[in-house]
């Protein structure tokens, strides 16, 4: 094959302990998943509130299939826009206090389709948090307006890029919980920011929906944070949600300009309308069942405090707890050893994050129960110490 480059960079990451590999799965949900015939105890999961097997969301998907068919087979602005997906858009915008919402068939699609159609002018300004996601990192390079990025969470820093700005319009991009370290952004401080600078603000609350505010609305609510037109949420429902896709919210306005210019909404096939119908249903067993939120803060308090206190964690908010490693090579070594013990978790390495920075991602769902939690700090406590002593 031509693109020489491919072999270097391949073996690069090899050296550099970066190599990405894909373990395929018997059994990929739950407590338990299960990898070349040996069960290991999950710990690297998004399905936060255990909604993946529950039983109304999947018979949801089943009747979706029965009334709509397995696909949308064509783009919603063409027959892939069906009541099923309106209907979610209704509820979603309502529980998330917005005035409208669209749906787009992943997070990433979302939030480079919302950049790139707003960043139109290079008199526009974006300014991103330095630990943004990817998405949001492509879609904001990928747009004409111009990108700053501020220290993370660092609201002094965006307060003096923001003073210093001349651009006509601008948009602060922060994430409500952030993926790799669990903590939260400061909304209010943001928000109150924003408003003084006739700013815009996008929160992607990938990780918040659900799990963070009384009835899983997010992080906004969480912070009690005064919704208005200047504000455009983005959620997944590969999380918490236990589905597939994304929806933008804001403005009527807002969600128009979206229908009518972003290019990732209308370019791309709708997601599935049974998609649709089981996301609805896991939206409504969200909003009831408040215990499983709950039980994830309560198992998450149980595991902070059982890991030894030698031991550095991400100043998380949430129950993504990142347990920092320093080196990959350290971050592999743990890995390895807990998969031995029976522990599946993940080794988050650069460029993922910082260099220095890797760490065992450790998420707490609903599926685990207190021995599971007692188990893996026990098992983090002995293995942390001897990979970093080896290393
Ligand atoms: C913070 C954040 N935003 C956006 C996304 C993208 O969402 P999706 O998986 O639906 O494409 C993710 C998922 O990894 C995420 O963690």
């Amino acid at each position: 094959m031509s693109f020489s480059f491919i072999k270097d960079k391949l073996a690069q990451q090899q050296a550099l302990n970066l190599y990405r590999r894909r373990s395929p799965l018997t059994i990929g949900t739950g407590r338990y998943l299960q990898h070349q015939d040996k069960q290991y105890l999950n710990f690297s999961s998004n399905d936060y509130l255990g909604l993946s097997q529950h039983k109304d969301i999947a018979a949801a998907f089943k009747q979706g299939v029965d009334t709509y068919g397995t696909g949308s087979a064509s783009s919603s602005l063409i027959t892939g826009y069906s009541c099923a997906h309106q209907q979610l858009e209704e509820e979603l915008a309502e529980w998330l206090g917005a005035p409208r919402c669209l749906l787009y068939s992943t997070g990433f699609s979302a939030n480079s389709g919302v950049l790139s159609a707003l960043g139109q002018q290079t008199a526009s300004q974006y300014f991103l948090d330095k630990l943004s996601h990817a998405s949001l990192i492509d879609g904001a390079f990928n747009a004409k307006a111009k990108t700053k990025r501020f220290a993370h969470n660092d609201v002094a820093q965006l307060a003096k890029q923001l003073s210093t700005s001349t651009a006509k319009d601008t948009l602060i991009v922060a994430e409500g919980v952030y993926s790799m370290d669990g903590d939260t952004a400061p909304l209010n401080a943001i928000n109150d920011l924003a408003l003084s600078h006739n700013a815009n603000v996008l929160v992607d609350d990938a990780h918040g929906v659900g799990v963070l505010a009384e009835d899983g609305s997010g992080t906004l609510s969480a912070q009690q944070v005064a919704k208005s037109d200047h504000i455009i949420q983005m959620v997944t429902f590969g999380k918490a949600l236990a589905t597939q896709g994304a929806a933008v919210l804001g403005s009527e306005e807002l969600i128009e300009y979206l229908i009518n210019h972003s290019r990732d909404y209308i370019y791309s096939t709708a997601m599935p309308a049974a998609n649709a119908v089981a996301t609805l249903a896991s939206v409504k067993v969200c909003k009831r069942e408040h215990w499983r939120r709950e039980k994830i803060a309560e198992l998450t308090r149980q595991f902070k405090q059982q890991l030894d206190s030698s031991i550095e964690i991400t100043d998380s908010q949430s129950s993504i707890i990142g347990v920092l490693t320093g080196s990959e090579e350290n971050a592999l070594c743990c890995q390895r050893q807990l998969k031995n013990l029976g522990f599946w978790l993940s080794a988050i390495r650069p460029p993922t994050v910082e260099k220095g920075k890797s760490r065992l991602r450790v998420t707490i769902t609903v599926n685990h129960n207190a021995h599971d939690i007692n188990n893996l700090a026990n098992a983090i406590n002995e293995v942390l110490g001897k990979c970093l002593q080896n290393n």
